[in-house]
């Protein structure tokens, strides 16, 4: 990762510290990955070789940085949905300032309407980080959009497993995805489609 780069994920993890853990601030927090989740992800990307990726929950475009840069070795590019536009604003900025910005698509509306517009098989990684009591409905549509082979990763699968457990029991109970809960960061739920 070029240093540039690096410092401004740092800049923008520590933002986020600072941010979210102000009280005044908890209506309009950023909820970031953790560092380490980014560095799990920057490996999923290059390991699975993923050209071809879905971010659902943008925020301030944390965890997009980390996708798009491990993107890049292979010309890969980031489409990414999220709903808040003053997030919207911060990650625009953030992707330009990553000199990322070619390689991310920003998708502004709800990550519901927006998936039924995507075609089939058209991703090769999906992380889906966002309203977590939204996902067993969209799970028809992240299952379509996902290619055979592809890998879907949710966030915060330990940190708030309750809130989506009968989305992963679902995951689960589909006998065309292979499912494993790893520790890292809030914890990562990985399921691959055969
Ligand atoms: C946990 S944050 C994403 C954090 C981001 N992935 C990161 O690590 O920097 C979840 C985001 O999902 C967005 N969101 C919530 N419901 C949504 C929906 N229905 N469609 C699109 N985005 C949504 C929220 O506005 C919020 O910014």
């Amino acid at each position: 990762m070029n240093p540039h780069l690096t410092t401004l994920l740092d800049e923008l993890a520590a933002f986020g510290d600072a941010h979210d853990g102000d009280p005044a601030n908890a209506a309009t927090r950023m909820l970031n990955i953790t560092p380490d989740t980014g560095e799990f992800l920057a490996v999923l990307v290059k390991a699975t070789g993923a050209r071809r990726i879905l971010e659902i929950g943008t925020s301030n475009g944390y965890s997009t940085l980390w996708l798009a840069d491990a993107a890049a070795p292979v010309d890969g590019a980031v489409t990414t949905i999220e709903l808040a536009h003053d997030k919207i604003e911060m990650a625009r900025a953030n992707f330009a300032r990553a000199g990322l910005d070619t390689r991310i698509t920003l998708l502004e509306g709800d990550a519901g309407a927006m998936l039924d517009s995507l075609f089939d098989a058209s991703f090769d990684l999906l992380f889906l980080d966002s309203k977590r009591s939204a996902y067993l409905d969209w799970w028809p549509d992240i299952r379509r959009v996902l290619r055979p082979g592809g890998l879907l990763v949710v966030d915060n699968a330990t940190s708030h497993a309750q809130e989506m457990a009968a989305f992963t029991a679902a995951v689960r109970a589909d006998a065309g995805f292979t499912t494993s809960l790893v520790p890292v960061g809030k914890g990562e739920f990985l399921a691959v489609k055969a």
